[in-house]
């Protein structure tokens, strides 16, 4: 029985929601292990749009068990709020269906609030973060004066733990020039949401040994992108989190050995949303064309996403760092009809060639890529649903990149509908 750890290969948007909610079909259990709601993941099942951020992908499939592990940073009013608007939609969402780990960090509005001041305060220096106070919580967690799920059961006990947080806070909002924040005040907020979200609190390490014992799948959703990785990533272009797959064992407490298979998702071309290097970036006309054909605009916070070329080195050193062995290349269809895709293939570093991306900052924002060009195909690929309805040339496109980055294409994504998807080799199976 394989445990298939879901990973996204460039920054984010790969279009990891669709392929593990089509990929949970064949698990028991779908199962968070970092970020936040600064995720946002589109669904599309028989032409009904869903939208998730903090709920795993697997909870629009009934019968499958969702787990937000202790590696998830929790904002509890947001996470009660999707639930609510997914009931609306008509999912059903009960203790049966999630469990979220005790263990894990909350966010509460004094992180959001401080990530947004300090974005503000940093002008054209900014991350470019979502603002929903990840960085903040995680430094919290770190620091070791979170607030918790399983502190929230206790509200005799939470005074002295939000005394040690907001000496913190207190401090630095002091250096900012904003309102100290009361004790009580907070202690009031977390009285009222702890009631809603305490019944889906569990050790989810303990369930999570028990689903193995049982001969259940485990699919680990990744959040976010290698390349938003806090140590592999775009440093400090990134999000606060190990993005890496290594990261589904520690942020749900299951041991590595039980990470049998890491698929990583990479679309055809690459995007980015926020600040930071990105080599093979169009900030031009055919930029726009992607981005438009592609529909690339954050699912959380509305943002136009950057766009560029496929990113071969990028995406190659993404499969070493996270132990990737397969990939689901998304996005396919947005290329359909492009006369010449270009490809990066290796960067210029000050008159030197160079085959993988450096870790400083200012070498990052340097480097200068070699492109390779691709004769782009006239047939269309939107919609396919076997290797054979594609045209020759997308094919040898994606046999193209499987050399580029040392990694077999495992699935293939034609369209954003959960059917329209080619299955090459089982990640359940391999
Ligand atoms: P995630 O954060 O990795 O889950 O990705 P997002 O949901 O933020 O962004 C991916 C977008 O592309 C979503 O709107 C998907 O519906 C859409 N999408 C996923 N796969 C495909 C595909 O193969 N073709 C097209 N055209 N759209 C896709
Ligand atoms: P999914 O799961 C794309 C980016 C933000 C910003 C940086 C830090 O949908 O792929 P943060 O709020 O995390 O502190 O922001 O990371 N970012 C994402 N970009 N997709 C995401 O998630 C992202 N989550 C965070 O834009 O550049
Ligand atoms: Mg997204």
């Amino acid at each position: 029985m394989a445990n298939v750890a879901v990973v996204g290969a460039q920054w984010g948007d790969e279009g990891k929601g669709k392929i593990v909610d089509w990929l949970s079909e064949r698990a028991d259990v779908v199962a968070r292990f970092q970020g936040g709601h600064n995720a946002g993941h589109t669904l599309v099942i028989n032409g009904v749009t869903y939208k998730l951020s903090l709920l795993p992908s697997g909870i629009l499939r009934p019968g499958k068990l969702s787990v937000i592990g202790n590696g998830v940073v929790i904002d509890p009013w947001a996470l009660m709020s999707e639930i609510d608007k997914l009931k609306g939609q008509g999912v059903a969402i009960s203790r049966d269906n999630l469990r979220i780990a005790s263990n894990a960090t909350l966010i509460l509005p004094l992180h959001r609030e401080l990530d947004q001041l300090r974005e503000a305060a940093a002008g054209a220096g900014k991350i470019g973060t979502t603002g929903r106070g990840i960085g903040p919580a995680y430094e919290d967690k770190v620091g070791r004066r979170a607030i918790r799920v399983n502190d929230l059961a206790d509200l005799s006990t939470i005074g002295m733990k939000i005394d040690r947080m907001l000496a913190h806070h207190n401090a630095l909002r002091r250096g900012m020039g904003q309102p100290e924040l009361k004790p009580a005040a907070v202690l009031a907020e977390l009285s009222e949401i702890a009631p809603r979200i305490l019944p889906y609190a569990d050790a989810v390490w303990a369930l999570l040994d028990e689903q193995k014992k049982a001969g259940r799948r485990i699919l680990f959703e990744g959040a976010q992108g290698i390349l938003l990785d806090i140590d592999h990533g775009t440093y400090p272009y990134v999000t606060s989190s190990n993005t890496v797959a290594a990261q589904a064992a520690s942020g749900t407490g299951i041991g590595p050995a039980s990470v049998n298979y890491t698929l990583g998702i990479a679309k055809a071309y690459t995007t980015r949303v926020g600040s930071g290097p990105f080599p093979t970036e169009q900030d031009n006309e055919i930029g726009e064309l992607i981005g438009q054909r592609g529909r690339e605009f954050g699912t959380v916070t509305g943002r136009k996403r950057r766009c560029g070329w496929f990113d071969a080195v990028l995406v190659r050193q993404a499969i070493k760092t996270s132990g990737i062995q397969g990939i689901a290349l998304t996005k396919l269809d947005i290329l359909d009809g492009l006369k010449e895709i270009k490809v990066g293939v290796g960067y210029m570093l000050d008159g030197k060639r160079i085959d993988r991306f450096p870790a400083a900052e200012e070498a990052q924002k340097r480097v200068e890529p070699i492109y390779e060009s691709f004769e782009g195909w006239s047939g269309t690929s939107a919609g396919a649903r076997s290797w054979t309805a594609l045209p020759a040339q997308a094919v040898k496109y994606v046999r193209y990149l499987e050399e580029l980055i040392e990694c077999p294409v495992a699935l293939l994504s034609t369209s954003p509908e959960r059917d329209d998807t080619i299955l090459m080799r089982d990640p359940f199976q391999d």
